[in-house]
């Protein structure tokens, strides 16, 4: 169980908002802000390479609390600036070639489709999209129908940016790795709002965030790459954190996830990662997962009772995120509307969905997403100005 009143009076930023962007960027714990305003300040008074020197344990304690999280090894994690960043340097690193296949799914990311598409143009390597089932997440069955010798890859967003689809990503696993092709995992959205194991899921790289559900400081992501595939993957780019330059002017690459990393780097944030993924772990994601799932189902109860509400999101289990429009108002007016009241929701454009909107007619939608510090009362807030927003049209 949450303790909601402790974890509010954590959170500083409940006293200013009703925060439902929780998928672009949660509100931080006070002791994410404190560890990183810590470390700023102990660079601004000793210098910044003392400053992670001196700190170095609590750094480094970034790499075992990731790996805690997600089921991993300290040495099959790297601490990258962003998602995407973590994301491109794993699957940049793939050797593709004319006639590979590449699965991926309607929930692709926009980032992610345009890095597919880049590749797919330059080596005549395949994208093809697995279609949805009933329900709305990617069909199993039609994915095991579709591998074959010549996919080298399949990618799957495990939670999507635009909906509170949850993507069944064990079940693509255990399919994956029958066929032994790897599977990357897209867990930006997922990590830190629901549990996840890497083992359980059976993905071999997986890409996550801090910003959003982990509650850390912006500027922040990771990267997760199993043991056996590091050395296989060569990185886009190196420097001297990837590589060691050797005396004949050779290069070796290291050995551990690190490979992906750069070698400058924002300490402050990834210390504050750190602190972040150790509020998560004390808190239990299980039971965060537990309290966001109830409260997202109580905002689409009731927003479902309002005439004018279309919801949007689809899938057999679906998270923190609401998506709907309002009759006859533009999703940027709804959005402006809550802003006046102080209440933070999002907007998401077919730009950023183009496989799931363009196929639905969607071109802007209200992006809401919860996390386990709303409150009912906030809930409430919200709902009340929608409805609000409907009856007093501009
Ligand atoms: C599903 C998904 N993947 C990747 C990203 C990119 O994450 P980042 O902004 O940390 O690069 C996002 C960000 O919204 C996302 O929702």
């Amino acid at each position: 169980m949450i303790d909601l009143a402790r974890v509010r009076a954590d959170t500083p930023g409940v006293e200013h908002v009703a925060h439902f962007n929780n998928a672009g960027s949660s509100l931080p714990p006070r002791q994410v802000v404190d560890a990183v305003v810590g470390h700023l300040q102990r660079e601004a008074e000793i210098g910044g390479y003392e400053a992670a020197a001196e700190r170095k344990h609590q750094w480094e304690h970034t790499y075992d609390a990731l790996a805690q999280l997600v089921g991993a090894q300290r040495d099959e994690i790297a601490v990258i600036e962003n998602a995407t960043r973590a994301w491109d340097m794993a699957f940049y690193a793939f050797p593709f070639r004319s006639g590979d296949r590449i699965l991926t799914g309607h929930a692709e990311y926009a980032s992610n489709w345009i890095a597919l598409k880049q590749v797919a143009d330059r080596t005549g390597a395949r994208i093809e999209v697995v279609p949805d089932d009933d329900s709305g997440q990617i069909d199993v069955a039609a994915l095991e129908r579709m591998i074959d010798d010549r996919v080298k890859l399949v990618s799957l967003v495990h939670v999507p940016t635009q909906s509170g689809l949850v993507n069944p990503a064990a079940a693509v696993g255990r399919i994956t790795r029958a066929a032994g092709v790897p599977l990357l995992l897209d867990a930006c959205q997922s990590v830190g709002q629901l549990p996840l194991d890497v083992d359980e899921i059976g993905c071999d790289i997986l890409s996550g965030t801090g910003r959003k559900f982990l509650r850390g400081p912006r500027g922040t992501g990771f990267l997760y790459v199993r043991r056996e595939l590091i050395e296989q993957l060569e990185p886009p780019f190196l420097d001297m954190r990837a590589a060691d330059w050797q005396p004949d002017g050779s290069y070796r690459i290291r050995g551990d996830a690190r490979r992906f990393e750069n070698w400058e780097t924002y300490y402050a944030g990834k210390v504050g990662l750190g602190v972040a993924v150790d509020y998560a772990l004390a808190l239990g994601v299980e039971n965060a997962w537990g309290r966001i799932q109830a409260l997202a189902s109580r905002l689409r109860a009731e927003l479902a009772e309002i005439p004018e509400v279309t919801l949007l999101d689809r899938g057999a289990v679906l998270g923190a995120t609401v998506t709907f429009t309002v009759a006859d108002l533009p999703a940027l007016e709804v959005q402006r509307r809550l802003a006046s009241e102080h209440i933070n929701v999002s907007l998401m454009e077919a730009a950023s969905a183009q496989l799931d909107f363009g196929p639905r007619g969607l071109d802007q939608v209200v992006r809401s997403s919860v996390h386990y510090y709303n409150s009912d009362a906030e809930i409430d807030v919200l709902v009340d100005a929608v409805k609000r927003a409907r009856t007093s049209r501009a």
